[in-house]
């Protein structure tokens, strides 16, 4: 994320405006700050889930994660700007993040990358007007030796040439997870549950 300028002569977030997290959501988070010693700490999967659910992280959200963690909302602010998956304006349903790390860019990364935007007619950090995608690059996605890769949400496609791009832009499951995702970053009451769904088989995209 870029650094912003902020008008001074006016409240970067409105007065009196409707709260963008739900009482819900702010439990969640409060569900986090036994498991760390300070508030802050907490601050990563506040902003987490607090995007699970605005859908990103908004000067307003900013704000409110910062009233209920008691902290400044300028250094939720330095966090949230110093991770590029921590987005300021809306994104769109799948998130494509190309690897522009040296081996998947010896393996023809640029030529993906290229493919992608001709595909989608849009640059990084944009989305399509259907709201579908939003593009990003990101440094090494962890499987050097498959490059070049590129994630869909979650799910990570390998060795992508730019000729594929179309297909797998075109195929409906190309965010699909035949895992169940991680826990990580449910609540302590909720993981239990959680577990026992996955252990039951249930399908997760
Ligand atoms: S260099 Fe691309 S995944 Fe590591």
């Amino acid at each position: 994320m870029a650094w912003q300028a902020i008008d001074r002569s006016r409240p970067a977030v409105p007065e009196g405006a409707p709260p963008v997290l739900s009482e819900a959501v702010k439990e969640k988070i409060r569900a986090f700050f036994d498991r760390y010693p300070t508030r802050q700490a907490a601050l990563l999967p506040a902003l987490r889930i607090a995007q699970e659910a605005a859908g990103c992280v908004s000067l307003e959200v900013m704000k409110e994660v910062a009233e209920l963690l008691g902290l400044a909302p300028s250094q939720v602010m330095d966090t949230a700007s110093f991770y590029t998956h921590f987005w300021p304006h809306a994104r769109g349903r799948k998130v494509i993040v190309l690897c522009r790390s040296l081996s998947c860019e010896l393996m023809g990364g640029r030529a993906v990358a290229d493919a992608v935007r001709r595909e989608l007619g849009i640059d990084e950090h944009e989305t399509t007007p259907d709201g579908q995608y939003s593009f990003m690059t990101e440094e090494c996605l962890g499987a050097c030796e498959h490059g070049p890769c590129m994630l869909i949400n979650e799910r990570l496609h390998s060795r992508v040439s730019a000729q594929q791009v179309p297909a797998i832009l075109q195929d409906p499951d190309n965010d699909r997870l035949d895992i169940a995702p991680s826990s990580l970053y449910d609540p302590p009451d909720d993981r239990g549950r959680t577990d026992q769904a996955s252990a039951g088989g249930t399908e997760n995209r």
